[in-house]
């Protein structure tokens, strides 16, 4: 039996990692980043799956299915962290620990980005860590077992 099971969602835009702002968010792909958080879980005996959607509602459907299912979420809700109170809600619902994680410092960007409406609910906020900030959302959840 595994530690654990984390799902990992991802919204949009970051299927273009690689292309998209590399200045902003690097070069490395969505697959990259999915094989490094993947490699990372199997030393630690983790479970993963990752979704990633441009879909407002394709997120809350996989949210939805994750009751039950899942010991924890890393959500990087990508610009719908700054609109979507649905995708809040859907984390509410689920009630399963989650942490939030951004690639870039969204706290040093537009003022539009200033507002997370899953902060406030996410056990923790990782942000301008690159990739590596998925990997620290992992480590957090291994503390949390531990505990
Ligand atoms: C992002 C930051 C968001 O503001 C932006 O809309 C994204 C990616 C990040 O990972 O840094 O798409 O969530």
């Amino acid at each position: 039996m595994s530690l654990m099971k984390l799902l990992v969602v991802n919204g949009p835009n970051i299927n273009m990692l690689g292309i998209r702002e590399p200045e902003v968010y690097g070069n490395g792909t969505y697959i990259d980043l999915c094989n490094l958080v993947d490699n990372y879980c199997r030393e630690k005996d983790i479970e993963v799956e990752f979704f990633q959607s441009n879909h407002e509602g394709d997120i809350i459907d996989i949210i939805q299915n994750a009751h039950d299912n899942f010991d924890g979420i890393i959500i990087n809700p990508a610009a719908y962290t700054h609109t979507s109170i649905a995708i809040l809600d859907a984390l509410k619902a689920v009630d399963i620990p989650t942490v939030e994680v951004h690639i870039s410092d969204v706290s040093k960007r537009e003022d539009y980005r200033q507002v997370s409406f899953i902060r406030d609910y996410c056990k923790k906020s990782i942000m301008g860590f690159g990739f590596k900030g998925y990997l620290m959302a992992v480590d957090y959840f291994v503390e949390l077992v531990k505990k």
